[in-house]
């Protein structure tokens, strides 16, 4: 049904500076995996096939991490290092990967746009990789989103409640409630000055887009930041036709900043890697015992 997963992915990452000043932020990692891979594991996950990455100057490291390293690989062919290959190399294998280069930072709407190319005349996904999500208990955020554009067919934005104080760092919307998690937006604000947000409901990087939102982009001025905002894009759909806001389940990490990066990485410690590396162990064991046993 959908397909296509695009990634924006051309932005300097200042607040991680110095670690970005050579690195893609996107490769930045929250425990041993880098920020995208989370990204395209959900897409996955979601059933989605087409991972199209939107690159800039500078960033040659995420095409070569979604590929093959065939010294590296040779290097550990066969000892106990390569099981710490499995996860990435299971993902290139499910995956095709395609590289735009925006030319230009005019904003996220404008990376959008660079994505046209790669995603054709079809409904896609968004997925901004700085924003971390996790479901433990269910489906992750694509996959909810995914289930809800069967039914709606049109934009679907997640939304998150955040305190007043916070909603000036995010695009805000307004919306008619039509179901305890899902609202019809009437409205949504770029970054709103303190105090004339609409709501506390703010938007985070993951989006189901209708292809007529690359039309709706083409004819939207530079607006907040000068920058050609998604936001503004997305409330000329909503007045034009539909967009859902879908309050999402599970958690989300804003790995933009020192402090949300901070918190993903021992979430994810606790919550996955030590569950891995137990779930191996536990393997181990029982292999062993087999072993024995014969
Ligand atoms: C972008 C969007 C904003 C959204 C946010 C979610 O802003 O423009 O509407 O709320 O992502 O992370 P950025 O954080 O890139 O400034």
């Amino acid at each position: 049904m959908i397909n296509k997963c695009l990634f924006p992915a051309a932005g300097y990452g200042t607040r991680f500076l110095p670690a970005t000043k050579s690195m893609p932020k996107e490769m930045m990692p929250v425990v041993n995996k880098p920020l995208i891979e989370y990204g395209v594991e959900e897409a996955l996950e979601a059933g989605m096939e087409s991972m199209c990455i939107v690159t800039g100057r500078g960033k040659h490291t995420l095409m070569d991490h979604f590929d093959k390293n065939y010294e590296l690989e040779h290097q550990i062919e066969g000892t106990n290092k390569e099981i710490l290959l499995d996860d990435i190399r299971r993902t290139i294998d499910s995956a095709q990967f395609t590289f735009i280069r925006q030319r230009e930072m005019k904003g996220l709407g404008h990376a959008v746009l660079t994505g046209r190319e790669l995603v054709g005349n079809e409904p896609f996904a968004v997925v901004l990789a700085d924003d971390l999500c996790v479901n433990h208990d269910g489906e992750g955020v694509l996959q909810q989103m995914v289930k809800l554009y069967k039914q709606f067919r049109c934009s679907i934005v997640a939304v998150q409640e955040v305190p007043s104080s916070e909603t000036h760092k995010y695009g805000v919307i307004e919306g008619q409630c039509i179901r305890n998690d899902l609202f019809r937006v009437t409205n949504m604000v770029e970054k709103p000055e303190p105090g004339t947000e609409p709501s506390n409901l703010a938007i985070i990087g993951r989006y189901i887009l209708t292809p007529d939102i690359f039309d709706y982009i083409e004819q939207t001025d530079a607006g907040k930041g000068g920058e050609i905002q998604i936001t503004d894009a997305l409330l000329r759909q909503a007045e034009n036709g539909c967009v859902i806001a879908y309050k999402f389940k599970g958690q989300r990490f804003d790995c933009g900043s020192v402090e949300g990066y901070m918190e993903a990485s021992n979430h994810c410690y606790k919550n996955l890697y030590l569950k891995d590396k137990d779930i191996a162990l536990k393997q181990e064991r029982t292999e062993k015992e087999v072993d024995l046993a014969y």
